[in-house]
């Protein structure tokens, strides 16, 4: 997919394939007045319009005019991009508030769009593409298996869990909301004591962590259900521009990375030899677990079209 925003300031996306021979047109990001395609040198601008097919005699019949990249419908709302992988699909504003299902009046509470892009991994590990993201969706195991990371900053075994359709919402409690107590109720901040997690259904953690937001994003990868790709992203609310701010950025991304790659997934990835042995019929959701059980429910009805 290629994202680029155009000279009139509209945000498009693109399916990253040369209309020539299908070559990735770009690779990585950074700024540029329009892309070369580096096999022939098809060239585009930035509104993907075809502008350059060097030696155009040879392509005699083929009008640049309708051989611009591909388009993908894509919304761009309060910070956030929006993009349907899928040429033929529809995307617009009354699509996106029937996905987020209520979801939305949350993420633009946080204006992300003063929000810039801090640090970004790819991990690939041998779980299912949901296991990392169960990882998310309780804080009965914070205690025990995050007892040297992030058991000392939040409550365990507490949460808010409210559903938006297929998505949900999870709130985890810092131990720091004790020191309301003494503060009036009108300066009560609920975001800075928490981590609030949001599932956008089916494969993105979005996690408004305080003071910054983290993505967690999941793919199944090798063709294979016991692997996944882990897309890690850390967004902080301006540009860090001294070596202090850097350190708190790069400090809660190794805290993130410690307590979900080494600790949580780590675990997912246990579980997943297990589950793969086939032993085991069933497991079990408690009632300390709602959004767990949601996204079990939300993943049966996606597949299903059916309740339980
Ligand atoms: S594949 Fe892009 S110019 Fe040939
Ligand atoms: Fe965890």
């Amino acid at each position: 997919m290629l994202l680029v925003r155009g000279d009139d300031g509209a945000a498009r996306a693109f399916v990253n394939q040369c209309r020539h021979r299908g070559a990735p047109v770009v690779k990585g990001c950074g700024r540029a007045s329009g892309f070369s395609c580096p096999y022939h040198a098809w060239r585009y601008d930035r509104q993907g319009d075809l502008i350059v097919i060097p030696d155009e005699r040879s392509f005699p019949g083929i009008e640049r005019a309708s051989h611009g990249l591909v388009p993908l419908p894509l919304v761009e709302r309060d910070g956030m991009l929006w993009v349907l992988p899928d040429p033929d699909g529809k995307l617009d504003a009354a699509v996106l508030d029937a996905h987020l299902s209520g979801m939305e009046h949350d993420l633009a509470s946080y204006r992300l769009a003063g929000y810039c892009h801090f640090e970004s991994r790819v991990l690939e590990r041998p779980a299912n593409w949901k296991m990392p993201i169960d990882t998310f969706l309780e804080a009965y195991h914070f205690a025990p298996l995050h007892r040297d990371t992030v058991a000392p900053i939040f409550f365990a075994n507490l949460c808010l869990f409210d559903a938006f359709g297929l998505n949900h919402r999870e709130a985890v409690i810092r131990k720091s909301i004790q020191t309301l107590r003494e503060q009036p109720e009108s300066d009560w901040d609920f975001v800075k004591h928490t981590a609030i997690s949001y599932q956008l259904f089916p494969n993105t953690v979005f996690v408004m962590q305080a003071d910054h937001v983290e993505t967690w994003r999941l793919f199944p990868s090798q063709d294979r259900p016991d692997h996944c790709l882990v897309y890690f992203d850390c967004y902080v609310p301006e540009v860090p521009t001294t070596d202090k701010a850097r350190k708190y950025w790069e400090a809660n991304v190794d805290l993130a990375i410690r307590t979900v790659d080494l600790e949580d997934i780590a675990m997912q990835v246990d579980m997943e030899r297990g589950y793969q042995a086939g032993v085991m019929k069933e497991v079990l959701i408690g009632r300390n677990e709602p959004s767990l059980a949601h996204f079990q429910r939300a993943i049966h009805r996606a597949v299903t079209g059916t309740s339980v």
